[in-house]
């Protein structure tokens, strides 16, 4: 009858647009994140080994990974400490809401995001100490969420 043919053309269109708005939501959500980014728990950091211990770990002759964690409202570790003349990776990532890792007077600042892990690469010269500031709204004490970058 038409009655049948009306009730599956219904049920069709909205099985089409259940389809249509997952593949929006996940489309582009798996699209932003990086080959660089990978993807970590914000919940289970404690079971991470590159964050569990957040540190500094030299990798090469010269290289070093920093491993960072971003939290309302600080950083870790703090001071981050690395060596002159060297290149750092640092890699950042938050325990709980999106915060920003910015070394003030540098060009190296990252948003960091609960769940994906920022990398970031520089090189260092002389021994100095830098700021570190987070630079995206995360809370009530945004403005003092600040860390230490000393480079020796
Ligand atoms: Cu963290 Cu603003």
């Amino acid at each position: 009858s038409y009655e049948k043919i009306w009730l599956a053309l219904g049920l069709g269109l909205i099985l089409l647009l259940i389809g249509s708005v997952t593949y929006g939501a996940v489309g582009p959500g798996v699209a932003m994140v990086a080959a660089d980014e990978p993807t970590v728990d914000p919940t289970a950091l404690d079971e991470d080994e590159r964050f569990a211990d957040p540190r500094v770990e030299q990798v090469g002759e010269n290289e070093y990974e920093a491993y960072v964690v971003a939290y309302q409202f600080g950083f870790e570790p703090d001071p981050i400490v690395v060596p002159a003349n060297s290149t750092v990776t640092f890699m950042v990532t938050s325990r709980d809401v999106t915060h920003g890792f910015e070394v003030v007077g540098t060009n190296a600042n990252t948003m960091v995001i609960p769940g994906e892990v920022s990398t970031l690469t520089v090189e260092t010269s002389e021994p100095t100490e830098y700021g570190i500031i987070c630079n995206e709204y995360c809370g009530a004490a945004h403005h003092g969420m600040e860390g230490k970058l000393e480079v020796v």
